[in-house]
């Protein structure tokens, strides 16, 4: 389960994928958008990741996220897209959705049927949500990094740093705050 590069935080806004997380899979989820994928540290692998997740700072759930080429969809461009493990009423395109990753769940992997995708998916938000209340993973729920207020806010790469150096958030890497 150990999995170089973690934890990592990542900041930026959502942005609209395919849309098939919602419409076909029923497992809907937030994308980020190329910039923030591009900024992930080489050592961390495409994959099944799980962790945690706010939007706009609010409450902080558990998530899963995967990143990749989609292989079942071959996609031609690599995503990271969240699923956060609540139910939310409204899209929130936009909104700024705030991650740690903690745990590497598993490769990304082709299925022979949206059934088998979507009961993957369904395996690993089990895994997730029980991995997760481990108290070296749940920890991470209160971290500063979700509650920093609106002054404490890095408005560019080079805000990272001033945070980084102010002992803020010291993970953060893939930061775009709209
Ligand atoms: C936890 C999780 C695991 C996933 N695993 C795979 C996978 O193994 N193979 C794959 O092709 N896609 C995988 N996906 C990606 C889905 O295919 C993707 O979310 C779906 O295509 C919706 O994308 P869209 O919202 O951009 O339309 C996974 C997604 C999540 C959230």
């Amino acid at each position: 389960m150990f999995q170089a590069g973690l934890p990592h935080f990542a900041v930026g806004p959502i942005v609209k994928g395919f849309g098939r997380g919602s419409r076909e899979l029923r497992i809907p989820t937030a994308n980020y958008p190329d910039e923030v994928v591009q900024n992930l540290p080489k050592e961390i692998a495409t994959g099944v990741y799980c962790g945690f997740a706010s939007v706009n700072k609010e409450e902080v759930h558990k998530m899963v996220m995967s990143i990749g080429w989609n292989p079942f969809y071959e996609n031609s461009q690599k995503t990271m897209e969240t699923h956060i493990m609540h139910n939310f009423q409204d899209d929130f395109y936009g909104a700024e959705l705030r991650v740690v990753m903690l745990g590497y769940l598993r490769p990304e992997k082709k299925f022979d049927s949206v059934d088998d995708l979507i009961a993957e998916i369904r395996a690993d938000i089990d895994a997730a949500d029980a991995l997760l209340n481990e108290s070296k993973f749940s920890v991470y729920r209160t971290n500063c990094f979700f509650t920093e207020d609106d002054n404490d806010q890095q408005k560019s790469t080079e805000g990272v740093q001033k945070t980084r150096r102010r002992g803020l958030c010291n993970h953060v890497e893939s930061c775009i705050l709209s």
